[in-house]
């Protein structure tokens, strides 16, 4: 199995009622975690790489990293950059042998959004790259970026025919509720189904993508706290609301406080229960399986790509 864009996966996600995990990397144990995963559960994933992750683990290591994965499970698997903050570093993705790329212009007017995002899709799509754009915005962190709650803003679905229409992008990332990181309401947790079913009408059979989509799993807030970590008030998009997003427009949901979390949980847990270690791989070989096995709960019970691979 090659690489592949996005273009058929989201198609037989929307058809299907159900949505593509998008789990961001950045080492070869959350690799190996997450597509050894989607391997048992026989489901398409998309591997997704942020600035910073490149900045962290270096392009050239992580396609290599990528590609391996691939020769090794025979899935199919979409290599995506996260959060395009520009068109050089699209370009540089592309160039690289990406198979997919998001352009962020979410934070710009409407009109120069558009403008960033076409030209990142003529580049893209001659290349037989697929592109994801943003309207409305999340808020929380990305890379170095904090948005407050009150700078960020819902998606306006009256804007998104228009912004579709002009960009020729593949897919939307829509703001509904969702934010970066571990903490993402204070109160109750609410999503405007209102609005992505309003955007939904608007652009019939197009792929929605949700960000800050993490559940912020309790069994590892609690993991963390318990080994000496501090993550009062952590919480996340329950299960039940992601799983009705999925069997609506949205084709791809965005993972990556949760393996993080799991990542350090484990870690935590085990240095607590053996202070005598120092071998890498007993601690990241057991943060490995908590990935895999986060992974396939999702597939299975959230994303409901199981055996669409
Ligand atoms: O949306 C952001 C992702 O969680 C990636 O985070 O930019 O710190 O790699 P990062
Ligand atoms: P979480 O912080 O909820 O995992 O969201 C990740 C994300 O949207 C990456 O683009
Ligand atoms: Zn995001």
């Amino acid at each position: 199995m090659p690489l592949v864009n996005s273009k058929e996966m989201f198609a037989k996600a929307y058809a299907g009622g159900y949505a593509i995990g998008a789990f961001n990397v950045n080492n070869m144990e959350i690799i190996q975690g997450i597509v050894e995963g989607a391997q048992m559960e026989k489901a398409p994933v998309i591997l997704q790489v942020s600035a910073g992750a490149r900045k962290y683990a270096n392009h050239t290591y992580l396609m290599k990293l990528i590609e391996a994965a691939i020769q090794e499970s025979g899935l199919d698997i979409v290599v995506h950059l996260d959060h395009g903050p520009d068109f050089a570093t699209c370009k540089s993705c592309i160039d690289g042998g990406f198979t997919s790329v998001m352009i962020d212009g979410s934070h710009l007017p409407f009109e120069e959004n558009i403008r960033l995002t076409k030209e990142v899709v003529e580049y893209a799509h001659a290349r037989g790259v697929t592109v994801e754009g943003e309207l409305g915005r999340l808020a929380g962190v990305e890379d170095d970026i904090k948005v407050s709650a009150a700078d960020s803003s819902y998606t306006r679905p009256e804007e998104v025919e228009e912004f579709v229409t002009k960009t020729g992008v593949d897919s939307l990332a829509i703001a509904i509720g969702t934010s970066h990181g571990a903490f993402k309401f204070k109160g109750e947790p609410l999503l405007r189904f209102d609005i992505l079913e309003e955007v939904e009408k608007r652009l019939p059979d197009f792929p929605i993508v949700l960000h800050g989509a993490s559940s912020v799993i309790p069994e590892y807030v609690e993991m963390i706290n318990q080994y000496g970590g501090k993550m009062d008030n952590a919480r996340g998009v329950p299960e039940e609301m992601l799983r009705k997003a999925a069997s609506m427009a949205v084709c791809k949901i965005n993972i990556d406080s949760d393996l993080r979390l799991a990542f350090t949980g484990v870690v935590r847990k085990h240095f607590v229960e053996h202070p005598d270690h120092f071998d890498p791989r007993q601690y990241l070989g057991e943060a490995r399986t908590a990935l895999r096995d986060m992974v396939r709960h999702k597939i299975v019970h959230v994303l409901g790509c199981n055996n669409k691979g």
